[in-house]
């Protein structure tokens, strides 16, 4: 059983299967639709429906409130067919996007490295190569496809078969807990990708600066590296922010880039070091080791944030207030279902 699905103002109409999602179905037909979280949270694929039904699924009330409900607005990531429908999108073109269909791939688990004592490093051989851009994240099914979650793709493009996840454990988290506990090597596990839409704007000739918390350095790490790689001689600075020395995972990798490359600058920031530890590095928070690193000047940068919500609603502010625009902010956003009940940035339309 399927129905079709006809998205405005492209006029494209694509067959969607029962039980699958609107955004699932674009994507795998290559249409691409903006989507963030792919969880029902964080509203960025948020569609009008123009005629048919749909079930709005697993969508937050939050995300999705009874009163947009009410005006035929539903969230293309939960959102499954009733009877045939039309939908309205926001639909940009964007120059170095490139349209990657997703696609299922199975693959091997042949390594699990503890970074830090929070974060591992899990690595997957797909039975095919991915391609993807660096910056994009896949979904992981867990626990033998029950559910997935996102991850950020923390190797870049030229890789091969094997990509690397950089995972955090969250107190009380279900699937990172799982991760940490139960994943064992040679495991067969299933990805779908590549999904979003954070990468390099390589057309835009601006300096880059890219700025990371905790395990959000994956996809700056997978951008510096293939843009490394490439041979790009833009200026790039990478400010990346962590807890404590403990958690400052590839620190000596980045020190070791900032040596070999004159246009790579690396910025680590501790927020919570002990005092007496010798640490000789910038002490604080990300926004502030870069609002001093730049002497909260940013003009000239685009910028790219990954990260946790809160951590990149305040770099936002900090960017905006040492000059840069929204149009040189890009960003992905680490959603969980702890950020449920977050209120979005009012200064961006979309994430
Ligand atoms: C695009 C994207 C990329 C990402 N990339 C990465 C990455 O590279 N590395 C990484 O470590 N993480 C990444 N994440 C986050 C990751 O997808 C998971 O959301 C996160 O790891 C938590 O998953 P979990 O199953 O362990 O937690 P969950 O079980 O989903 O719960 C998360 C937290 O919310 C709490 N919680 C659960 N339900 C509720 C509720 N109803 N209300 C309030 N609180 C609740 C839990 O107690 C827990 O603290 C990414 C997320 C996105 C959207
Ligand atoms: S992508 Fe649908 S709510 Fe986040």
């Amino acid at each position: 059983m399927s129905y079709e699905l006809t998205i405005e103002p492209i006029g494209q109409t694509i067959e969607v299967e029962e039980g699958q999602t609107i955004l699932d179905a674009a994507l795998r037909a290559g249409v691409w639709l903006p989507h963030a979280c792919c969880h029902g949270l964080c509203a960025t694929c948020k569609v009008q429906v123009i005629d048919g039904e749909v079930d709005h699924g697993e969508a937050s009330s939050f995300a999705l409130m009874d009163f947009e409900r009410d005006e035929g607005k539903t969230l293309a990531c939960c959102a499954r067919l009733e009877s045939d429908v039309t939908i309205e999108a926001e639909i940009e073109e964007e120059a170095d996007a490139e349209s990657i269909p997703v696609r299922d791939f199975p693959g091997t688990v042949t390594r699990i490295e503890a970074l830090t004592p929070t974060i591992k490093a899990v690595f997957i051989e797909t039975d095919e190569p991915m391609h993807f851009q660096a910056g994009q994240y896949i979904n992981l099914f867990l626990e033998g496809g029950e559910y997935s979650r996102a991850f950020s793709l923390a190797n870049p493009p030229s890789t091969g078969r094997e990509v690397e996840l950089n995972i955090r454990i969250v107190p009380g988290g279900r699937g990172t807990t799982w991760i940490h506990e139960q994943l064992k090597v040679g495991e067969r596990v299933r990805l779908s990708g590549p999904y979003g839409r954070f990468f390099v704007r390589k057309s835009a000739p601006e300096a880059l600066l890219f700025m990371a918390g905790g395990s959000g350095l994956s996809s700056p790490r997978s951008m510096i590296l293939d843009l490394l790689e490439a041979g790009d001689t833009r200026p790039m600075t990478l400010v990346y922010g962590q807890r404590n020395r403990g958690e400052l995972y590839y620190h000596d990798a980045f020190l070791a880039l900032a040596a070999k490359y004159p246009n790579f600058s690396y910025v680590p920031a501790l927020s919570d070091e002990p005092a007496d530890s010798g640490w000789d590095g910038f002490r604080g928070y990300v926004l502030d080791a870069a609002t001093a690193h730049f002497d909260n000047d940013f003009r000239g940068h685009k910028a790219y944030l990954c990260g946790p919500p809160l951590m990149i609603d305040a770099c936002i502010t900090a960017l905006m207030q040492g000059r840069l625009f929204e149009r040189d902010i890009f960003m992905e956003k680490f959603f969980s279902a702890a950020d449920v009940q977050q209120v979005r940035s009012p200064l961006f339309k979309r994430i």
